[in-house]
């Protein structure tokens, strides 16, 4: 049984309402601030217009309605919110029960119930540097993935490569000019970015570049051979370097097909928005207007250009279209930052389309942005031009020397890491630390990055959630050397009513209903707040408590149980933030 879904349906019936308002009420549930106030509450306020009474009024009725049961042991009125008392055994025996039985899925709730949702994320461009951007939008993307999955939701995850527009004429005319195939051999992507940028800088003291260049671009359009098999080979050049860094974060995508696989399926579309006179002509390039759509004032989304060229825009309005004739997903999701703009011009631009056409799904109010913030601050010993690999390298160097220092010093009772996993323990260090701090903040907040703040083992870190586990598997490893059966029946956990194993049967009661915010809100940062939150909570008690008291084998085992429970979901939770849970530190 779900705690909490239980709570919800018994405020239900108090409240007299629907079965499908359930998820309504659970919503709303919260833990008060003071424990002595009860263990669960449920704010009256939202409910005054509707049932045309005050809130307190209403939290004192439904405190008098409520029917009590093994879970719920009484109910008062708290002011506008109506709190509930709960049995602290009956409630640690469900809680830890449903963990022990589905140590993978549980706190589940189906939202997507098998539909599919399609993410965009990561998406870096060939031949310009992969930015931060596209770190945060990789990560992001990646996180919100392993969510929407975790939620039942069958998760299609494109990495929309931008290995098309005018940017390779001007690889191409750079690489004419002055290509060294030794240099490409060795440095590939990097070698390809400086090709592009000094033929932009070029371009600024000669306009006849830029010609050149569109004009080269136009070739490769048009599948002139020559230039085909150049662009084939830069692509793949950078798609390597671009998959030894995914490969290293353990992401994997369903398809890298890019903007050039919408060649030859863009002009069709074009046309379409011209024969149901949803795009006109203007100076020689075909707009769509979409200011009254959107409702306020924004350029129109153009789809082609007065040279001919067809543009991102287009791209993505055929690239959407095709995602639907595929798949008829339930959402399509871009994880991309800086192009709300771009987005609500194509979103808007397929809209009148549906209008025009009479679609009968109106499938373009079910993609959506996902945008995020600025990352500042952020730079390797290599300079300001940021490499994800350099920075990944910086990062397990970093976690390496930190822990050399530390564990000079202070390594508090932790078992001795064994030397053959120092580097793999370094790495996934170096990596929670970077992958913590852009989950660490709200999506849309711009954050400044301090490595020595990432990297600490206390604190709001990644390597914090990770010392925390190894604590907890610690325990364990303590236990099985004092002869603690850890695997047999979990001892008696009517043993846990301290406050501080109460708090964290509380805090585990959450994992599900955070998981679900993170899903909702598209905001692996729910995830992330709840972790912290458990992580202390633990160490709370971990710090008053004895876990192992030879004197008291039968509260030894309970408390082992609520510890393995509380690493479950720990680590359950840290792999949805593709964080590796460690043993040892
Ligand atoms: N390659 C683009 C960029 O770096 C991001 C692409 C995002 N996805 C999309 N369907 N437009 O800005």
């Amino acid at each position: 049984m779900q705690i909490t879904s239980h709570i919800a349906q018994v405020v239900r019936k108090a409240l007299d309402w629907p079965v499908e308002r359930t998820a309504q009420i659970e919503a709303a549930l919260t833990v008060p601030p003071n424990p002595a106030l009860g263990d669960v509450a449920f704010p009256c306020f939202q409910l005054a217009k509707e049932l045309r009474s005050a809130p307190g009024v209403i939290a004192k009725n439904l405190a008098a309605r409520i029917v009590r049961d093994p879970i719920i042991l009484s109910a008062r009125a708290e002011g506008p919110y109506l709190n509930l008392f709960l049995d602290r055994a009956n409630v640690a025996e469900q809680v830890l029960g449903e963990i022990r039985d589905h140590p993978e899925g549980f706190g589940r709730r189906d939202l997507g119930g098998g539909r599919t949702l399609v993410l965009d994320f990561s998406a870096p461009n060939i031949a310009k540097p992969f930015h931060f951007g596209h770190l945060r939008s990789t990560n992001l993307g990646a996180d919100l993935a392993r969510i929407f999955t975790f939620e039942g939701w069958r998760v299609i995850r494109k990495n929309y490569i931008g290995d098309w527009g005018t940017q390779f004429g001007f690889v191409i005319w750079a690489w004419q000019q002055w290509g060294d195939e030794a240099a490409l051999e060795a440095r590939a992507i990097d070698y390809l970015v400086e090709l592009y940028i000094r033929a932009n800088r070029d371009s600024e003291q000669d306009p006849g570049v830029r010609e050149q260049a569109r004009s080269l671009f136009l070739r490769l359009e048009q599948g002139d051979p020559e230039i085909v098999r150049l662009w084939e080979r830069f692509r793949s050049l950078s798609l390597e370097g671009f998959h030894r860094t995914y490969d290293r974060l353990g992401i994997e995508f369903d398809s890298y097909d890019g903007e050039s696989s919408l060649n030859a399926k863009v002009q069709p579309v074009i046309a379409r928005f011209l024969k149901a006179g949803v795009a006109r002509e203007s100076l020689g390039a075909i707009v769509v207007d979409v200011s009254d759509v959107i409702g306020r004032e924004i350029a129109p989304c153009m789809l082609q250009k007065s040279d001919g060229a067809s543009t991102y825009a287009a791209r993505d309005c055929a690239e959407a279209i095709d995602r639907w004739e595929r798949y008829q997903f339930g959402a399509n999701v871009y994880v991309v930052s800086r192009q709300e703009d771009h987005f609500a011009q194509v979103f808007a631009a397929l809209g009148k389309l549906a209008v025009a056409e009479q679609w009968p799904v109106n499938w373009p109010a079910l993609c959506e942005n996902v945008s995020f913030g600025y990352v500042r601050g952020m730079s390797t010993r290599k300079g300001e031009a940021v490499w994800l690999e350099a920075v990944l390298d910086e990062a397990r160097d970093r976690a390496a020397r930190y822990r050399e220092e530390r564990s000079a010093g202070n390594t508090r009772g932790l078992p001795a890491v064994p030397p053959a996993e120092l580097a793999t323990i370094s790495e996934a260090v170096g990596q929670a630390a970077l992958l913590y701090f852009d989950v660490s903040s709200r999506r849309l907040t711009d954050v400044t990055f301090d490595w020595d703040t990432v990297l600490q083992f206390e604190g709001n870190t990644g390597p914090y959630l990770q010392y925390t586990h190894a604590r907890m598997h610690g325990l364990f490893r303590k236990a099985v050397d004092a002869g603690v059966a850890t695997t047999a029946a979990a001892g008696d956990l009517a043993l846990l009513v301290a406050d501080e194993e109460w708090a964290l049967v509380q805090k585990l009661r959450g994992f599900g209903p955070a998981v679900q915010r993170g899903a909702e809100q598209r905001e692996p940062f729910e995830v992330a707040h709840y972790l912290h939150d458990l992580a202390s909570v633990f160490n709370a008690f971990y710090n008053r408590h004895v876990v192992l008291d030879e004197a008291d084998p039968a509260r030894s085992r309970a408390r082992l149980e609520l510890v393995g429970r509380a690493r479950t979901a720990l680590a359950t939770g840290l792999g949805l933030l593709g964080i590796r849970p460690l043993e040892y530190m």
